[in-house]
């Protein structure tokens, strides 16, 4: 199948109506820009100090609030920032590093142990440090764990039972560490999270793991002692050379829809990059993370964790709602539920997506102080043939919660799988973008 004229029409007639209606109500700009291009790709990410202990494949570099100052799209905060969606931490350490006192919300525990680990850098001592490399370089690897295997049938296909028995020794050893070194125990089990995958025959593919070797790529100790060797190295290179400024960080596992635990009034910047509407499903793509670290126990607990992420994706059942409508909304769910699609659920998700946006953004409005700027980085998406504006209608929802959609800056176009490619006409592609909205409080 390829484009159809109907589908491109259809496309471009709403971008069109959406940008249209921005201007007038609100006179928002649309800018293309290839400034941020490096520091919204994860690709940079991977480089920077101590962020790149454990990124996530949608991460963006902690550089980026620093880059937004510097190029007048926010002013500099001095009250707080927040990030509802804060992942891996980039937010958080780029606040830390402008100065400025940070607030961190994800729903899943583990990013949130991610990212209280990074922005407890300034207190790991590298000395004690060295002396725990010096013991898992002892450590007896061959020996029988006393900890059993993860229930999840995952395990036993992504790995050989003796390179499960080696994570698990080393599992051990950091829950058997003293109480005196709790504040090491967390980073190590970040550690630990980090070389689950390299030392597994799968990889992070899209939606969930992708089994892609024969054989382990590393012993488990081996590359639990490089990636130490990478911490030891990166707070070196921060507490002597780098020396950035240093402010506290709050982590809170919490739901970006409600923000109950978030105080009010003591942010003046949001920013975040929310679950993109490509229906990939977190609690999936790193369920090793969270079965082994012991996250979830269960399939229920599991089950539980999923149905309280965003609704951007399929592996939950979630139920039709409709908070907040616009026209352009209607029409995209209605076009969709008269397409066959990979998997009907599409309409309800695209609508659930947009809900849960629109509650975000209300729990947003409550929490921040008057005149706080709000930086959104998201990326567009493609089913049946036709192209979402999620950028142009996450801005209208966000007046109709009381922002001001000030402009958009079009950074990047996005692949999508190649059957959608083939639905799109090459002029639509451009329409396939990620971008950075910016909202004021008004
Ligand atoms: C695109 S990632 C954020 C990446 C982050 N900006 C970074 O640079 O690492 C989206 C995050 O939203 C989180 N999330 C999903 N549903 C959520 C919810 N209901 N409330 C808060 N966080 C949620 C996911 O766990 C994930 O960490």
């Amino acid at each position: 199948m390829i484009y159809s004229e109907e589908r491109v029409h259809f496309t471009f007639e709403i971008f069109k109506r959406l940008e249209r209606e921005l201007s007038s109500k609100c006179n928002t700009r649309f800018l293309y820009t290839h400034n941020f291009e490096k520091v919204i790709n994860p690709r940079y990410a991977k480089k920077v100090p101590i962020h790149r202990w454990y990124i996530l494949k949608e991460s963006y570099s902690p550089y980026l609030i620093e880059e937004l100052v510097k190029a007048k799209v926010v002013r500099m905060p001095t009250k707080g920032v927040l990030d509802p969606f804060v992942g891996a931490g980039s937010t958080l350490l780029g606040s830390q590093w402008i100065g400025t006192p940070s607030i961190g919300v994800d729903i899943v525990p583990f990013f949130c142990l991610v990212s209280k680990v990074k922005t407890l850098w300034k207190s790991y001592n590298i000395k004690v440090l060295k002396e725990i490399y010096e013991k898992v370089r002892r450590l007896d690897v061959e020996k029988e764990p006393n900890l059993g295997f993860p229930t999840l049938s995952t395990f036993s296909r992504v790995y050989d039972a003796r390179i499960l028995r080696e994570l698990l020794v080393i599992k051990e050893f950091i829950l058997d560490l003293n109480k005196d070194l709790e504040l090491y125990k967390d980073l190590l089990k970040v550690v630990l999270a980090s070389i689950l995958e390299p030392t597994s025959r799968a990889k992070k593919n899209g939606k969930g793991l992708k089994i892609v070797r024969k054989g382990p790529l590393e012993k488990p100790k081996n590359a639990f002692l490089r990636k130490l060797e990478e911490v030891i190295n990166d707070l070196s290179v921060v507490h002597y050379f780098l020396r950035p400024k240093y402010a506290s960080a709050k982590v809170l596992n919490d739901d970006a829809r409600q923000l109950g635990k978030v105080p009010k009034g003591e942010t003046d910047l949001v920013v975040f990059s929310p679950p993109y509407l490509n229906t990939f499903d977190y609690t999936e793509v790193y369920k090793l993370e969270l079965w082994f670290l012991d996250f979830v126990k269960s399939r229920n607990e599991w089950y539980e964790l999923r149905r309280k992420t965003f609704r951007s994706h399929n592996l939950a059942k979630w139920a039709r709602t409709e908070y907040w409508s616009h026209e352009v909304l209607n029409k995209i769910e209605d076009y969709l539920r008269k397409q066959e699609l990979w998997c009907e659920e599409i309409p309800i998700i695209v609508r659930g997506y947009f809900d849960d946006m629109y509650l975000t953004l209300k729990a947003l409005y409550e929490v921040t102080y008057d005149e706080c700027c709000v930086v959104i980085i998201v990326g567009n998406s493609a089913y049946g043939g036709i192209i979402i504006p999620v950028d142009l209608l996450i801005m209208r929802s966000a007046l109709e919660v009381g922002f001001i959609p000030e402009k958009l800056l079009i950074v990047r176009e996005l692949g999508t799988s190649s059957q959608q490619l083939r639905l799109l006409r090459r002029d639509m592609r451009k329409l396939l973008r990620e971008s950075i909205i910016v909202l004021r409080k008004r």
